[in-house]
């Protein structure tokens, strides 16, 4: 029985324990720590669980008997605390995004190797359903050679968001919308097509006024053979998200649509029927995943553990997230194109240099400790 501890029992922290639940034949939340202890133990009583609260995130490590930590706390945090907890022989799954520097994950991915313990980075849309599917038809080479990509990460938060203490600050959250939304975004870019070679960015701030980060911004991503527009936002209401990738042969889109054209003698387009319905076909031969979101990535987590699987998202892939959202804003801030990787000689490299290197749009005037509610949401499902 795999002993889980949880670190923050704020809202993603009730995501996590409702997905360890549904492995309870593997696992249990045998610990819950939070600097507020009483949410700590309001979760406990909540979930039913046989578990302790702890305050303090030294002791519950070295008391609690864990072999995992679920770490869901701010940004901030998540480097220090998964270093503290593989140096303690403990697996590490860390929400997104994975740390506020590339040297911070550097310094995960070292503690991991040296303590031989597993370190994986939350980005659960990589376990849905439509962007599988997606991805078998392109690998497959159904839309010929992919050109071009463009993806809508569009997301929309009241000005009230940014209140909490942690969030809207270079500081404390590492960034804005592109750090905290829309790595989830860049995360299956990475995943789809591999990491770029360049980038050139735009980021600002335009409806969020107690926050120094952007909340919206605009990168284009120059690979050897295709090129991607990718807009961040956290202004749009309907949050409608989507992914296009167009191939020499067809196009498809996220959520799930098929468009095929093929070339008339004077380059017009003439409607490709019969391969759209092949690629229709196709889609539904694949059919729908068991498990989806959160529940899916932590039990693969759970069977890495176990030595059943390998571990599908590592610190090295959390990192390359962080070296794109970082890349974004040296161009941005930088005002030019900016090639990866980014070296450790980068000031962007470190969260001293990104802190030092940002414009804050605004002051961050309002902080409360604690919203009146946790109740949250994940982004439009793509089957919406
Ligand atoms: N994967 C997703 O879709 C998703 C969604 C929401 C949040 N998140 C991520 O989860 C993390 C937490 O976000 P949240 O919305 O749950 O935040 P939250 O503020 O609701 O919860 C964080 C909790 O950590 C506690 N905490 C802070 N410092 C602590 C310390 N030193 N020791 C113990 N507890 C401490 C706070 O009291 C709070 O209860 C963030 O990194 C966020 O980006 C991911």
């Amino acid at each position: 029985m795999i002993r889980i501890g949880i670190v923050g029992a704020g809202a993603i922290a009730a995501v996590h324990i409702d997905g360890f639940l549904q492995f309870g034949s593997m696992c249990e939340v045998a610990a819950v720590c939070d600097t507020y202890v009483e949410k700590a133990q309001s979760l406990i009583t909540e979930k039913n669980l046989n578990a302790k609260a702890y305050a303090d995130i030294q002791t519950m490590l070295t008391e609690g008997a864990l072999d995992a930590i679920s770490i869901c706390l701010p940004p901030n945090l998540h480097a220090s605390v998964a270093i503290q907890a593989l140096a303690g022989k403990k697996h590490v799954i860390v929400e997104k995004p994975m740390a506020s520097s590339l040297e911070e994950c550097d310094h995960m991915i070292a503690a991991a190797k040296e303590n031989n313990r597993l370190l994986c980075v939350v980005s659960q849309n990589r376990w849905k359903t439509q962007l599988a599917n997606v991805k078998r038809i392109m690998d497959e080479g159904l839309l010929g050679k992919v050109v071009h990509a463009s993806f809508d990460s569009l997301w929309w938060r009241g000005g009230v968001y940014y209140d909490l203490w942690w969030r809207g600050t270079w500081e404390q959250e590492a960034g804005g919308v592109f750090t905290s939304h829309s790595v989830h975004y860049l995360d299956l870019m990475q995943m789809l097509f591999g990491m770029p070679k360049r980038v050139q960015a735009f980021i600002g701030n335009v409806n969020h006024t107690n926050s120094e980060c952007e909340d919206i911004g605009f990168a284009v991503f120059t690979y050897e053979d295709k090129v991607i527009n990718f807009t961040s936002s956290l202004v749009s209401h309907g949050e409608k998200q989507a992914i296009v990738i167009n191939g020499e042969k067809a196009s498809v889109t996220i959520p799930f649509s098929v468009s095929a054209y093929n070339s008339l003698p004077n380059g017009f387009p003439e409607p490709n029927k019969e391969l759209e319905q092949q690629i229709h076909r196709r889609y539904e031969e694949l059919g729908n995943l068991a498990l989806e979101g959160h529940p899916a990535q932590l039990l693969n987590f759970l069977l890495a553990i176990e030595g059943k699987e390998a571990l599908a998202l590592d610190g090295n892939t959390g990192r390359q997230t962080i070296e794109l959202i970082h890349a974004v804003y040296k161009s941005a801030v930088q005002q030019r194109p900016v090639d990866l990787p980014l070296e450790p000689s980068d000031p962007f490299y470190t969260k001293e240099g990104l802190v030092q290197s940002m414009p804050r749009f605004h002051t961050k005037g309002r902080s409360v400790e604690n919203f009146s509610t946790s109740k949250i949401s994940l982004g439009r499902d793509f089957n919406a």
